[in-house]
């Protein structure tokens, strides 16, 4: 690991070389807005709002902090009025798209935006469904890139554009992890476990079965999930797949052999 040096809003930060600047902005406790970002995956870019003034050789220009790498000597600027009213101007669109979101609404007035100029869905077709989706692209990206199952993706284009499974069917790819709510910003995906399986209703009512311990007959986690931890941990004992945290650490407790724990 290499370490260099930026500057934000005129203060200097050690950070580490190539690492984005709104990661180290994060760290740093520099305020900078983002939508789309998780340190987890990718940089993705789609947002806009984690936008900041890059000032080089006496020139400057705007760019995404989640796609700038940083590099010694490089100076950005958070917070100028240009800034301020590019997001001012991104807020109102993400108020539009998304109005029935709580996140939405509270980081709008955070951000100084109160009120949309523009045209929710709903106001534009009565009757619409709730909007709470800013097609920040999360859900798409851990779910092909971080899980690799591959179940989700945008479907459509322009206005129409939005996320689901193909062709708007159940998937038999799901694992069932929920990774996908877990990244969503607005908390939109719905997912509900009952009666021994767990549905993803968002993603067309794509349903997985869910595993029981066979010790104290609690949930374990969903079979894909399980299932695909096995493939590709090899050497896991198949016995793990049966038993819940809780059978398991007991198990350690007790030093019993995978034997006994068939008992
Ligand atoms: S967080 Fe950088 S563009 Fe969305």
């Amino acid at each position: 690991m290499h370490n260099v040096t930026i500057i934000i809003d005129g203060k200097k930060y050690q950070v580490e070389q190539g690492e984005p600047v709104l990661k180290a902005a994060n760290r740093a406790g520099v305020d900078i807005p983002a939508l789309c970002y998780h340190e987890g995956l990718a940089a993705f870019g789609a947002c806009r709002l984690c936008m900041v003034e890059v000032v080089a050789g006496g020139r400057k220009g705007l760019t995404t902090s989640c796609t700038l790498a940083a590099v010694e000597g490089l100076e950005v600027k958070s917070d100028t009025e240009e800034i301020k009213g590019v997001r001012k101007g991104l807020m109102e669109l993400y108020l539009a798209e998304a109005p029935d979101s709580d996140y939405i609404r509270e980081m709008a007035v955070k951000y100084g935006v109160k009120e949309s100029r523009f045209a929710s869905k709903q106001e534009k077709k009565k009757g619409a469904p709730e909007e709470k989706c800013v097609l920040c692209g999360l859900c798409v990206r851990v779910c092909n890139e971080a899980v690799g199952a591959g179940v989700i993706n945008f479907i459509a284009r322009g206005p129409d554009t939005t996320v689901n499974s193909a062709y708007q069917e159940p998937s038999d790819k799901c694992f069932g992890c929920t990774a996908c709510a877990d990244v969503c910003p607005t908390k939109l995906i719905k997912i509900s476990d009952k009666k021994g399986s767990r549905t993803v209703e968002t993603w067309s009512q794509t349903s997985v079965e869910l595993h029981k311990c066979r010790i104290c007959g609690e949930v374990v986690a969903p079979d894909p999930l399980i299932n695909e931890v096995h493939r590709k941990l090899t050497d896991l004992p198949d016995d793990l797949k049966d038993v819940c945290v809780k059978c398991r650490r007991r198990y350690r407790t007790k030093k019993l052999s995978h034997m006994d724990m068939a008992k």
